[in-house]
C-alpha cells in the first residue's frame, strides 16, 4: 500500500443520499386508510403461491399494516419469538431473501437457509413431496423460490405448514407485486381505495409472458382497476402475452395497450416500471432493444420509477439522486410488507394489535 490518504468516502459519517431521503411516506398511508384487520385472517394459515388469491381490501389491509410497522418498526413484543422461517432460494436473489429473513428476525424468529438444493436430498433423489414433509417437521413457514414454477404446487401436496411462492420459474412472484403496489400506495394513498381523482397511466416495461413479477403486478392492479386509466406495456419485441392472459386480465377490468418504443408513451406515464430480466432455467434473457431511463429522459414530472430486480444497463445510477427514484423505497418497503404477510399467516389477527402503532 503506497497511497496514505484516506479515500473521501472513509473522512466522515456514511453518507445520506438526501435528495430522496423522506419522499416515503408510511403515516400519510396509515392516515388515509380504514383499519378492517380482520381482512387480514384470510391470510391465517394459509400458502400464499398466486397473486390471484388476493382480493381489494386484503391487499389494502395488509399494506395498511405495513405502514403501521414502518412508521413504527420496532415491536415491544416481537410475535414470532420462537417459530422458525426455512428460505429455500434454489436461484440467486438479493432482494427477496434478504427481505424475507431480516422481516422474521424483525418480528423476533429464527431462520434455516438453505440456498443450493445440492446440499439437501435433493441432490440424492429426495422428492419434492418428501423434503416438504421433513420442511414441516422443523420449521413453521417456508419460503421457497425454484426455476421449475411446479415445484411449489407439488410440495403443498404433503407440507402441514404454509409455504410462500417467492418466484417459481416465469410463472408468480406475488409478494414482489405486494411490494410494489405498497410503494405505490405510499406515493399516492388515494390509489389504494381508487378515489385519488386522476387515475394512473401505468407503463410496464417488460414481457408478461415471461416475467413473473410482470405477471403478479398485473394481477394486482387489475383489483385497482378504477383507479387505473390504463396499463400501457412496452416492449419492442412483437406479442408479449400469453395466449388468453391478455384477455383474461382485460376481464378482470384491467385496460391493457402495447407499445414497441418507450419514447412514444413516457411523457404521458405517471408509473413507470421497469423489468428487462426473466430468469429461465439456469440463466437469464435480458429485453431486447435499447430500452433505458436515465436522468435525462423524459419522464413526467412527478413521475416515479419502480424497479424490481437487479439492476442492469436499463436503469442508469443518473436516476437515483432524482424524485423519480422510488425504487430504493420500494426494495425497503419490501420488508415492512412482508412482515405484515408473515405475522398475518402465523398469528392470529388479535396478535395485529401488537404491531399497529397507537392511536
Ligand atoms: N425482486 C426480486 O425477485 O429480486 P431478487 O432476485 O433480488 O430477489
Amino acid at each position: 500500500m503506497t497511497n496514505w490518504k484516506l479515500p473521501p468516502l472513509l473522512r466522515g459519517p456514511i453518507r445520506v443520499r438526501s435528495r430522496h431521503a423522506g419522499i416515503e411516506r408510511p403515516q400519510a398511508l396509515l392516515d388515509g386508510l380504514p383499519d378492517r384487520p380482520e381482512a387480514l385472517l384470510a391470510l391465517a394459515n394459509r400458502h400464499v403461491v398466486s397473486a390471484k388469491q388476493f382480493d381489494r381490501d386484503l391487499v389494502v389491509q395488509l399494506c395498511r399494516l405495513a405502514a403501521s410497522i414502518e412508521v413504527q418498526p420496532s415491536l415491544l413484543r416481537p410475535p414470532l419469538t420462537g417459530k422458525i422461517l426455512i428460505t429455500a432460494f434454489y436461484e440467486p436473489s438479493t432482494r427477496t431473501r434478504l427481505s424475507f429473513e431480516s422481516a422474521w428476525h424483525r418480528l423476533g424468529g429464527d431462520i434455516l437457509s438453505i440456498t443450493d438444493p445440492a446440499t439437501t436430498g435433493i441432490a440424492k433423489g429426495e422428492s419434492l413431496e418428501d423434503v416438504a414433509e421433513m420442511f414441516s417437521n422443523y420449521g413453521d413457514v417456508v419460503v421457497l423460490r425454484d426455476s421449475d414454477e411446479r415445484s411449489v404446487y407439488q410440495m403443498i401436496e404433503t407440507l402441514r405448514v404454509p409455504i410462500i411462492n417467492a418466484g417459481n420459474g416465469i410463472d408468480e412472484h406475488p409478494t414482489q407485486a405486494l411490494a410494489d403496489l405498497y410503494a405505490i400506495f405510499k406515493w399516492r394513498p388515494g390509489f389504494a381505495l381508487c378515489d385519488s381523482g386522476d387515475r394512473l397511466r401505468v407503463g410496464v416495461i417488460g414481457n408478461p409472458g415471461k416475467m413473473r413479477t410482470v405477471r403478479s403486478l398485473l394481477l394486482l392492479l387489475s383489483l385497482f382497476k378504477d383507479g387505473v386509466e390504463e396499463v400501457v406495456i412496452i416492449n419492442p419485441a412483437g406479442e408479449p402475452f400469453d395466449p388468453g392472459d391478455r384477455e383474461a386480465l382485460e376481464r378482470r377490468g384491467l385496460r391493457l395497450r402495447l407499445e414497441h418504443r418507450l419514447g412514444a408513451v413516457l411523457p404521458l406515464l405517471d408509473v413507470v416500471y421497469i423489468n428487462s430480466i426473466a430468469w429461465i432455467g439456469d440463466s437469464f434473457e435480458r429485453l431486447t432493444g435499447d430500452i433505458s431511463l436515465n436522468d435525462r429522459s423524459a419522464l413526467k414530472s412527478g413521475a416515479i420509477v419502480l424497479h424490481p430486480l437487479a439492476r442492469g444497463p436499463e436503469l442508469d445510477v443518473s436516476l437515483d439522486d432524482t424524485s423519480h427514484n422510488w425504487y430504493f423505497s420500494q426494495a425497503r418497503g419490501a420488508t415492512f410488507v412482508r412482515m405484515a404477510l408473515l405475522t398475518s399467516m402465523v398469528e392470529r389477527v388479535h396478535r395485529i394489535a401488537d404491531v399497529r402503532s397507537p392511536d
